[in-house]
């Protein structure tokens, strides 16, 4: 069997075309500019990166975007005071502080200073709350684009058995409540999971958001099954012999698109569509905002 590759940077770039449209009619018929405002803390290269890319594509959706760096020695009153601006000013919607933050600070203490309907990351406790209830959170953006591309690859995912690998707040935890929520028999699992390739080889559906390059094997994969694979692992240079480094997933690409039904590449597959939910986030929260 040969996979069907889900092409996230296409999806992403729909996503984008409907936001910008969304931005202009806000623009021309309720005189609403969305701003989105990005804060970063030190110099983390793969975070400038992001937060790069972030401010890019702000701009080019015809939103504002507020670019804020700080440095690694500003204090965490330093970053809350930052936040408490942002909080305050009504030329911005949505507000994404880049983390990791420097060890000196305490992430959830920032991340609950954000007004909970301008975290358009969805981090808050207030909006993982409502997530889990059923509420009407902002919905993290790395899950929110993973549940976009299954259901836009298989429709309606009810009955179906998934299996969530890692259980981080930013994409594991929120993704099984995307999963539950479209009345999927959801499995997590984690480090201490015993027989990870068995429950693996049970899942129609498999979330791969560990971190680890290459860890879930291809014939672990269900034949059919729809492997989705946010990791972003980038292998150094000794390992290729030719002086570059390349970027793998969480999942053996080659092995698994041998059994797997559809599957995400890396690069070019989650990646995309984590920024392109962002700004959808930042419209939803515009929206939210102004009634
Ligand atoms: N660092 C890595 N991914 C993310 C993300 O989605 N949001 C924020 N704020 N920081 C991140």
């Amino acid at each position: 069997m040969s996979a069907k590759i889900i092409d996230g940077k296409a999806f992403s770039q729909t996503v984008r075309d409907a936001v910008a449209r969304d931005v202009t009619t806000l623009k021309d018929k309720h005189g609403i500019t969305p701003g989105l405002a990005v804060v970063i803390v030190g110099e983390d290269p793969a975070s400038q990166v992001y937060v790069r890319n972030k401010v890019k594509q702000t701009a080019e959706s015809g939103m504002n975007g507020f670019h804020f760096e700080m440095p690694a020695t500003a204090s965490e009153e330093d970053v809350l005071n930052k936040v408490r601006e942002l909080n305050a000013d009504d030329r911005v919607n949505g507000i994404l502080v880049q983390l990791p933050l420097p060890k000196h600070m305490d992430e959830a203490k920032v991340i609950e200073t954000i007004a909970p309907e301008k975290d358009v990351d969805g981090f808050h406790v207030i909006n993982t709350g409502l997530l889990a209830t059923g509420g009407n959170a902002m919905v993290p953006c790395t899950p929110l684009g993973c549940i976009m591309m299954l259901k836009d690859t298989l429709g309606d995912l009810s009955g179906m058995k998934a299996i969530v690998v890692g259980r981080s707040n930013i994409v594991g935890k929120p993704m099984a409540q995307l999963l539950l929520d479209e009345n999927c028999t959801v499995t997590i699992a984690h480090s201490r999971t015993k027989d990870l390739a068995a429950e693996v080889k049970a899942a129609d559906i498999v979330v791969a958001a560990v971190g680890r390059p290459e860890m879930i094997k291809g014939d672990w994969i269900k034949d059919g099954a729809t492997v989705i694979d946010v990791g972003i692992n980038r292998i150094p240079a000794p390992e290729r012999g030719d002086g570059k480094s390349r970027l793998v997933g969480d999942v053996d690409y080659e092995g698994a698109a041998q059994h797997a039904g559809a599957i995400t590449p890396v690069p070019g597959g989650v990646g995309p569509m984590t920024i392109a939910c962002l700004l959808r986030n930042t419209v939803t929260a515009t929206c939210r905002q102004n009634g």
